[in-house]
């Protein structure tokens, strides 16, 4: 009876480790660049995605399944930074609509465990959308200044290292 279930839940892994290689790769073209704010967010956000990974391999395993390690889509490369915010953004909008319909999938199939742990995904991607959000707003607002502000912080703190 888990079968859905556990289908459902090995796309939701294969996304969590999309997005854990995505936000890595601008982690680590952000902090090439110097752009310690964003590279952080970056950073934080694809250890929050390790999280929910771990959360759905657990339940996996705990319903008899096996924890499919396949990722859901190659790395897209672009050291543009307007670029990464809206494939981000994308992306987080998308694993919301999924998960809600994969947490209604579950309740039909009076799996209620695997409907709360997607729908406690739901609440924390919705936020990730949201910081997402935020800064595309800031580079809207401050354009280029808002990243340029970030390089000179960074030159501050290796000034006085
Ligand atoms: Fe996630
Ligand atoms: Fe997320």
């Amino acid at each position: 009876m888990y079968e859905k279930s556990i289908e459902l839940m090995n796309k939701g892994v294969a996304d969590e480790l999309w997005a854990v290689h995505q936000y890595m790769y601008f982690h680590f073209h952000c902090d090439d660049r110097g752009y310690d704010y964003l590279a952080g967010i970056f950073k934080r956000t694809a250890i929050e995605e390790m999280g929910h990974l771990e959360g759905l391999a657990e339940r996996i395993l705990l319903l008899g399944g096996e924890v499919e390690m396949k990722t859901s889509h190659g790395v897209t490369k672009t050291s543009d930074i307007r670029q990464m915010l809206e494939l981000a953004r994308k992306m987080e909008l998308d694993a919301v609509r999924d998960y809600n319909q994969w947490a209604n999938e579950c309740a039909q199939n009076s799996d209620n465990a695997s409907r709360k742990l997607f729908e406690e995904l739901v609440g924390d991607e919705e936020k990730h959308a949201d910081n997402y959000d935020v800064l595309i707003e800031h580079l809207d607002t401050y354009g280029e200044s808002f990243l340029a502000l970030q390089s000179i912080e960074r030159s501050r703190k290796l000034a006085t290292e």
